[in-house]
């Protein structure tokens, strides 16, 4: 289900049908509102008071769930189905309604972290839970600091969901905090960061490298104190002063880089090529990887468009792989898997370093891409959380690979086949609706 529209199995036909002639992909692409953006400007228009009018939203099963999440704790959302808007009244700081039954979330990591942490900052008693490949997914890393700050946890022993939240102003108040967390990681920061803001005084999270900040960015924009800078030694630190409401904003959402990714990796891969994607989110950081495949000599280029959007026009390239190092692949994390299919299809060895948190993603993004790629007769070495995939002119596919309700597994694998000799079938390319529901209709309007 998602929000504009009705979910339809018609769009989860894979594109075994390409491999029938030489094909090219040609035109321009749409890509759908950035994942990321779309749910913070939900949890903040439910903790703002007055209305939030958001505009581009992201139509998709993560996204749905989040609002769902939102409306069960109190906000009233308006849909309006012809202008592709939603209007969220929120409940303000602190006043969240406790649902009579728990909340599901289905696949989406991002809104039930940052939920959690607005719960554990409200009087509200919450329980959250989730599909298969989100009940797997480690939440100590948002519980241990929440409970320093007064949030109360009823979980199994694995610290995983189903988790009932207690939050820290039902019996007394939110405690302000010093938190080092050991991973960059946007979604631990950001549901401190959350709780953060009912808290009597300044909370204070420090991160290794910089993860996204879009909750620091709209967050300010609704008049909060948040500042964040960087030390020399790389570390992000960012301080919140608690507040007693937040000005309701509007939002414009932009189109997702991390699905723009797809099709650029498609177009780079597939002979004779030629794609443009417009609208999508100019934020240095998300475009990185980007840049990576023009340095791997991807014919790609990106013209801002706006402050904050910009067009990206990508062309058939031999691609030559190169070495990335543990601060090149940081801000890399959810792009791994379509860039890996780009390596297996390049030429000679691509290293990449430090992917350990690549195993903490909807599935064990290391494990599947290099069992993937390997069983798709792609030489892989592994060695801890380092990998090189010594790419091929010839893959030769003919595998199966099980998507393990992961949505960018699925989508990488479908690339690979459009290039690999034999198709490679993917099993669960359902998920893909967690992020990017018009994928495989985006790839076949290309096809010329
Ligand atoms: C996200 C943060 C990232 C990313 C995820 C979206 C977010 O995870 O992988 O898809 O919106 O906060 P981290 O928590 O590892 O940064």
């Amino acid at each position: 289900m998602y929000i504009f529209k009705k979910n339809s199995l018609r769009h989860f036909n894979a594109l075994n049908n390409f491999k029938k002639k030489n094909f090219s992909l040609l035109g321009n692409a749409e890509v759908p509102g950035d994942k990321s953006i779309s749910q913070r400007a939900l949890i903040i228009g439910l903790a703002s008071i007055g209305q939030t009018v958001i505009k581009g939203i992201l139509d998709s099963e993560d996204v749905y769930y989040t609002l769902k999440a939102v409306e069960a704790l109190g906000a009233k959302v308006d849909i309006n189905k012809n202008k592709k808007t939603l209007t969220v009244k929120g409940v303000g700081l602190g006043n969240l309604k406790s649902p009579k039954k728990p909340i599901y979330m289905g696949n989406s990591g991002t809104g039930t972290r940052l939920l959690i942490g607005l719960v554990a900052g409200s009087n509200a008693t919450v329980t959250f839970y989730g599909d298969e490949s989100l009940s797997n997914r480690p939440m100590d890393r948002i519980i241990n600091p929440l409970k320093k700050m007064g949030a109360i946890f009823i979980f199994s022993e694995e610290k995983k969901l189903p988790i009932t939240v207690i939050g820290a102003r039902k019996k007394g108040f939110t405690m302000p905090i010093r938190y080092k967390s050991p991973v960059s990681s946007a979604q631990i920061k950001s549901a401190i960061i959350l709780a953060g803001l009912t808290a009597k005084g300044t909370t204070q999270i420090e991160e290794p490298f910089k993860s996204r900040n879009y909750t620091e960015v709209m967050l300010k924009k609704c008049g909060v104190h948040i500042n964040s800078k960087i030390s020399k030694k790389h570390i992000n630190i960012i301080t919140v002063s608690g507040t007693s409401y937040l000005k309701n904003c509007n939002f414009n959402v932009p189109s997702d880089p991390s699905s723009a990714l797809f099709i650029v990796v498609a177009c780079l891969i597939t002979r004779g090529s030629k794609v443009k994607v417009k609208n999508i989110l100019y934020d240095s950081m998300r475009l990185k990887v980007f840049k990576i495949l023009k340095k791997m000599g991807g014919i790609i280029n990106i013209n801002k468009t706006s402050v904050d959007t910009c067009e990206i026009i990508a062309e058939h390239s031999i691609l030559k792989n190169i070495t990335l190092n543990k601060s090149d692949t940081t801000p890399l994390i959810d792009e791994f898997p379509a860039l890996s299919i780009a390596a297996a299809c390049g030429k000679g060895k691509m290293i990449m370093k430090g992917l350990g948190e690549l195993r903490y993603k909807e599935s064990d993004r290391f494990k599947s891409i290099s069992e993937g790629l390997r069983n798709a007769g792609v030489q892989v070495n592994t060695i801890e959380d380092d990998m090189e995939i010594i790419g091929t002119r010839k893959v030769l596919g003919g595998n199966t690979v099980v998507a393990q309700n992961d949505h960018r597994i699925a989508m990488s694998f479908n690339l690979l086949s459009l290039f690999s000799e034999k198709p490679i079938k993917v099993i669960g390319n359902e998920s893909i609706s967690s992020s990017f529901p018009r994928f495989f209709s985006t790839l076949k309007s290309l096809k010329k």
